[in-house]
């Protein structure tokens, strides 16, 4: 794969990670790219980001394609989470003449992580003139982490925004509208669900940040997946926007897991009298969903119910595990209840839900427990007890 044009001044030369199946503990079946960009003015040139380690020597080649890497005056590090920065020394030692910036926050975390490199700062009121063509930036700070900075080209109105508006997209297209804008926009929602999603408020304040300064991008280049241009530029920001919003429906997530059958019994009952209740439900089985689309449809979803039947006197492990990533990324407002089936000792409802509350969920009815297999008659209960919920639900304030 080549280098591949973005714009008059600006080249991708970043690399594919086509067999990446997980970062940091969320799955990636698509696997990643990690973008960088060469801008190129009629003095000097800027890298743009840096890769993964051991993605260096693609970075490299690639470069190579356009120019002989040394030529490299500048290299702007945009975020220091090592899927951008770990690759930053090797590509020091290639391009021995390029001075290095990044936000003030970012030149502290690469002293950290890069056993004392000093690096420089830039921040907004800096611009760096590279021969007509200029790099302007702006503090992006937790989108995604306090380091984390947008730099712009005015010149060809692109922004290369790192982590933001990136998907875990690996593909030999590099633009959104060729592999399909439905494909992006579905990789960007996985995307922000699960990196960016208790960051909202944050990305909305950048994103006001970045037009009072005037930047208005006619293509949004991100440092994952492809890159946003004509009319894909609009769907990316319109579905930043309406996700920021943090804007809730009347949909119910059921995720759960079963040992013998009983607790899926439930699931399904109470699943299916949600949606008879007029509500929006997505089930998810924790044994075999991904965590990363289930992420996704927490997005928008009001409320929340967890299953798990009882082993050793609390939830399954893969049910625990499921709420401790949830507890880092929800924001509040959801409300939620807990379900689920035992044979000998119960608990494992109760430990939902103090975890439910702990992790910010409204609790808002009392669990559902089953002993043994449900008969129809406790099946009816459950049912009766799903549309209670969904009146909670449908009266619950956004
Ligand atoms: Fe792609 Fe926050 O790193």
């Amino acid at each position: 794969m080549r280098a591949v044009p973005v714009s008059k001044h600006v080249t991708w030369v970043g690399a594919v990670d086509w067999n990446l199946r997980d970062f940091h503990g969320f799955d990636t079946p698509r696997g990643s790219t990690y973008n960088a960009y060469l801008v190129q003015g009629a003095d000097k040139v800027a890298l743009i980001d840096t890769v993964k380690a051991q993605f260096v020597p693609e970075l490299l080649s690639r470069i190579a394609e356009v120019l002989d890497p040394a030529r490299i005056d500048l290299i702007v590090v945009n975020h220091i989470e090592p899927d951008h920065n770990s690759g930053l020394r090797d590509v020091m030692e290639a391009c021995p003449n390029a001075r290095v910036v990044a936000s003030g926050s970012g030149v502290r975390g690469i002293a950290e992580y890069h056993d004392g490199l000093v690096v420089e700062a830039v921040g907004a009121a800096d611009v760096i003139d590279l021969g007509g063509v200029t790099l302007d930036f702006l503090p992006a700070p937790m989108v995604h982490w306090p380091d984390s900075m947008f730099t712009y080209c005015p010149e060809d109105a692109v922004l290369m925004c790192n982590d933001a508006y990136g998907q875990h997209l690996a593909s030999a297209e590099r633009f959104a509208d060729e592999v399909g804008v439905d494909l992006a926009l579905d990789e960007l929602k996985t995307y922000y669900s699960y990196i960016l999603l208790p960051f909202g408020a944050q990305i909305a304040k950048t994103l006001e940040k970045l037009a009072a300064a005037g930047w208005a991008p006619t293509t949004i280049a991100p440092s994952h997946g492809v890159i946003w241009r004509g009319e894909t530029v609009g769907r990316a920001l319109a579905a930043y926007e309406q996700w920021g919003s943090g804007e809730l429906r009347d949909k119910v997530v059921v995720a759960y897991s079963t040992m013998w059958g009983s607790t899926d019994a439930l699931a399904l009952t109470i699943s299916d009298a949600l949606v008879e209740a007029g509500l929006d439900v997505q089930v998810y089985d924790l044994e075999v969903a991904s965590y990363s689309g289930l992420m996704a449809e927490m997005l928008d979803a009001k409320g929340l119910l967890v299953g798990s039947p009882t082993l050793h006197h609390g939830m399954l492990s893969r049910v625990a595990g499921f709420l401790q990533s949830l507890g880092g990324l929800l924001p509040k407002g959801r409300v939620g209840s807990a379900f689920g089936s035992f044979g000998w000792s119960s608990g494992a409802t109760k430990q939902i839900t103090d975890r439910l509350t702990e992790i910010g969920v409204e609790v808002v009815q009392d669990p559902y427990t089953q002993k043994f297999r449900p008969t129809e008659a406790e099946l009816a209960a459950a049912r009766e007890w799903a549309i209670a919920f969904a009146e909670k639900v449908k009266t619950a304030e956004a």
